[in-house]
């Protein structure tokens, strides 16, 4: 059993992440200063492990707030989340993602050197590999950003390389591809703002007819049905692999590993996909490509396999399922009965 913190805990793939460390029975405590995520999941959250959840509210950037977290607590590792996400947002506001991202981590790096906390599980991205020309995608291809966003995830993979040259740090990087799905228990499960820019969220709220249509972005791609290739990954899955991740580190691996299935799917075969589960026609166009989009990217999974034991088990019909079943819970207001 370990004591972990986790920041921006309160977030899709760090909700998943508490409930999984809580089931594999550690002491999990979360900061989150609530930017990007909804307080209500808290409560839902205690009802999921089956007691109070505490939230320590406050941001990363918050020197004073980590030095009190860090006293008041011998944690055993961080799993770092807290960071904002969104690549046409970093496009706009490139300066707010340094800031946050970049000056998120040294800041979280800086209070946990002084607390002699060395194990990091950092959440990294597959967008770190820019435009690839090569596939499946393996750790030691050579990392370039297309966005700010992207640019803030390199330096960060960067700045944790040189850290670990001049201090005791543990650190696990987990590259993940694109995170979909929910919890089985429809508690829990992503909650974007406003209209989502990604592709799942966004089928889920045609499918609970709050949006129209979805807009295929480009048929034109060199794939077999011309739209583009992703590798999906259930969030179950993802957050089982940050358990394994700090696992590895409690026993001195650290590691750098992609985290995805292996099995790219297209944006047509995952609205297939999701059809099937909803059991009728969401209506769909063909619309322009969408800039920044790359026609391929998927994992090669086998370093995660070897240095994690990690594999995915789920697959598209588990992921399309967990995702329409939460989002009807979600409208039929379970919100409400805490
Ligand atoms: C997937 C495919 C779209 C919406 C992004 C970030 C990445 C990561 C995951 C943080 C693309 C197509 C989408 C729509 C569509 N985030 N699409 N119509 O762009 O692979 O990755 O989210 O780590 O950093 O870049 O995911 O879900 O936005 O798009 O046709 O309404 O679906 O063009 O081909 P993406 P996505």
């Amino acid at each position: 059993m370990a004591r972990i913190l986790l920041t921006g805990g309160a977030g899709y793939i760090g909700s998943h992440t508490f409930v999984a460390l809580r089931d594999a029975g550690h002491q999990v405590m979360i900061l989150d200063n609530f930017s990007n995520s909804d307080p209500d999941v808290v409560g839902r959250l205690g009802r999921l492990v089956g007691e109070d959840v505490t939230v320590i509210e406050g941001s990363v950037l918050d020197a004073d707030l980590l030095a009190q977290v860090f006293s008041a607590e011998a944690y055993d590792g961080v799993v770092h989340f807290a960071a904002r996400k969104a690549v046409g947002e970093s496009v706009a506001n490139p300066l707010d993602y340094a800031q946050t991202n970049i000056g998120g981590l040294t800041a979280l790096m800086q209070a946990m050197k002084a607390a002699g906390v060395w194990r990091l599980v950092f959440s990294s991205t597959a967008t770190v590999y820019g435009e690839p020309k090569v596939f499946p995608l393996t750790e030691d291809m050579p990392l370039s950003h297309t966005s700010p966003y992207a640019f803030t995830k390199v330096t960060c993979e960067h700045i944790l390389a040189q850290a670990a040259q001049a201090d005791p740090w543990q650190i696990g990087v987990l590259r993940y591809f694109n995170p979909v799905g929910a919890h089985p228990s429809a508690l829990i499960g992503e909650d974007p703002r406003g209209i989502p820019d990604n592709l799942m969220p966004y089928i889920a709220k045609v499918a609970m007819g709050e949006l129209a249509r979805l807009t295929v972005h480009g048929n034109d791609y060199d794939t077999p049905d011309g739209t583009c290739w992703r590798d999906y990954i259930h969030v179950m899955d993802l957050a089982r692999a940050h358990v394994l991740s700090m696992e590895a580190l409690l026993d001195g691996r650290a590691h750098v590993v992609n985290i995805g299935t292996g099995t790219p799917v297209s944006v047509l075969e995952m609205h297939s996909a999701y059809q099937d589960v909803v059991g009728r026609d969401l209506p769909h166009v063909i619309g322009p490509r969408r800039p920044g989009d790359v026609p391929r990217l998927y994992a090669d999974p086998a370093r995660a396999r070897e240095v994690l034991g990690f594999e995915a088990d789920f697959g598209l019909s588990d992921m399309c399922q967990s995702s329409w079943d939460w989002v009807q819970a979600q409208s039929a207001g379970w919100r409400f009965n805490r």
